[in-house]
């Protein structure tokens, strides 16, 4: 075992996660959204609070009870998301874990929309949503260590490479979505994890253990860094 993967290895270190969906809402009583759980992101919170981290969760709207010993913040859309997660900055570590919106209404109807005698379709105008993910890498306050997720569905390696790359990350963590390994609404996951010069495969197990695998590799790169 290595010394940070030991109990405390991010004791005195602030985590900042993101979890979960974003809702963005289209009139008062429906929303664009996608199928993300949430389970990936709580459990990277647990994991980094049992490595001794002061956590700051920035949940989406989810069905998850609260890690023990984690500060959790509400929000629902991806600009509420961005606002939060700014908001907590500095932090040592930002693992944006959220599967966020990457269009949202270009405006949001005041009134249930109806439906109108005589036409079939409905024409909705998307705009998309600011990168949370690659702001933060580029923050002024940006944390030693910016970790990223990928959901691919093929190309894996090149794909979250090229987010690697593209977002300015310090690591990144690739599931193949869809595959019998893992993915959205399951409990068990599998991830390649990629940074500059390195690669590691994580799992497949439960998404707790994949999530302490993980967050003792970003103690281990921590300390790398600094
Ligand atoms: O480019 P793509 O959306 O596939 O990248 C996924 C990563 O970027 C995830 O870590 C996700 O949390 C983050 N992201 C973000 N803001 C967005 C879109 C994605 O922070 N608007």
């Amino acid at each position: 075992m290595s010394a940070s993967q030991a109990a405390g290895a991010l004791a005195g270190k602030r985590v900042l996660v993101s979890a979960g969906p974003t809702f963005e809402d289209i009139d008062p009583v429906r929303f664009v959204g996608n199928r993300s759980s949430g389970k990936m992101g709580f459990a990277l919170a647990a994991a980094a609070r049992a490595l001794g981290a002061e956590v700051v969760l920035v949940a989406g709207p989810v069905h998850l009870p609260t890690p023990e010993g984690v500060e959790r913040i509400d929000v629902r859309s991806a600009a509420q998301m961005r606002e939060a997660v700014l908001g907590a900055l500095p932090a040592d570590v930002y693992v944006g874990a959220a599967a966020v919106a990457d269009f949202t209404p270009r405006s949001v109807s005041g009134h249930k929309l109806k439906k109108t005698a005589g036409s079939d379709t409905l024409v909705l105008e998307l705009v998309r949503t600011p990168d949370i993910l690659a702001e933060v890498a580029s923050h002024p306050r940006r944390p030693a260590l910016v970790v990223g997720f990928a959901a691919e569905t093929h190309d894996v390696e090149r794909y979250a490479r090229g987010k690697l790359a593209a977002k300015q990350l310090d690591l990144i963590a690739a599931n193949l979505v869809g595959a019998a390994e893992g993915g959205f609404e399951r409990d068990d996951n599998a991830l390649d994890v990629y940074w500059n010069g390195g690669a590691r495969t994580l799992g497949p197990a439960a998404k707790t253990e994949v999530a302490a695998q993980l967050m003792a590799l970003v103690a281990e790169r921590l300390d790398g860094s600094t």
